[in-house]
């Protein structure tokens, strides 16, 4: 797949979304479509890291999402233990490590022990790496930064702020990919996508198979990033 002749994405980011609407047309919970979307998220992973791109940013979960009702706060911190758990070992298995971007220690005690063992216990050589965003908002990162930089009392280039993010290290995303219909970032990654090419799709995000995948890149593929250079 890697010699498709395709112009890969060093980093892709996903902005997961149309998961509970996936559920309700088959009359399930929502919670239900968020099983489904892990299941989706974990093929993307695959189909990612086989295309060739390092570095796969997920969003799945939000600052704004923590003021959803509790009930699907529940059913989603259960697919983060899950994940924490059995997922990752696949992962580490396939030599992928696994990053997270956020605050989480506004999650569940117990959620935020499983992250922190499932961020320590990743292969040092790593190849591949899933960021997932939790109670990522990116306001509230920027914010974070600003305050850290006050505490420094020096003047900053714009390097020195992207070190001050929760993505330090970590190259801005060259794809971001909104699935679910909407056409809007919702508080993600404002700093980094300055120069990001953007992809919306009508696909509900539990259908985003590796061949929607790959459309996607295809379309990446074509396009001319300027830089704001002619
Ligand atoms: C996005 O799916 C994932 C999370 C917010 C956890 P939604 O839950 O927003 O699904 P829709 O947009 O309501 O269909
Ligand atoms: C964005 O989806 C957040 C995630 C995918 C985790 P939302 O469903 O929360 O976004 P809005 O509310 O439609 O903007
Ligand atoms: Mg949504």
């Amino acid at each position: 797949m890697k010699g498709d002749n395709l112009n890969i994405p060093r980093h892709v980011a996903v902005i997961m979304d149309g998961n509970g609407r996936w559920a309700k047309k088959r009359f399930m919970p929502r919670t239900f479509g968020h099983n489904a979307g892990m299941n989706t998220m974990i093929a993307m992973a695959r189909t990612a890291k086989k295309m060739g791109v390092e570095y796969l940013t997920v969003y799945a979960l939000s600052t704004e999402n923590l003021s959803r009702p509790q009930e699907g706060l529940e059913g989603l911190y259960n697919l983060f233990r899950k994940y924490f758990t059995k997922n990752v070992k696949d992962l580490y298995a396939e030599g992928a490590a696994v990053k997270v971007i956020g605050d989480i220690a506004a999650l569940p005690a117990d959620v935020q022990e499983l992250i922190k063992d499932g961020v320590k216990n990743s292969p040092a050589d790593a190849c591949f790496f899933v960021i997932l965003a939790l109670n990522y908002g990116a306001r509230a990162e920027i914010t974070r930064a600003v305050n850290m930089a006050i505490s420094r009392g020096e003047p900053l280039s714009e390097g020195d702020v992207g070190d001050l993010l929760y993505t330090s290290g970590i190259p801005d995303p060259d794809f971001i990919i909104r699935t679910g219909g909407e056409y809007r970032l919702s508080n993600f990654l404002l700093w980094q996508a300055a120069y990001s090419e953007l992809y919306f799709t009508d696909v509900l995000f539990p259908d985003f198979n590796e061949r929607e995948f790959k459309k996607a890149i295809e379309n990446y593929s074509k396009r001319n990033r300027r830089f704001g250079k002619i």
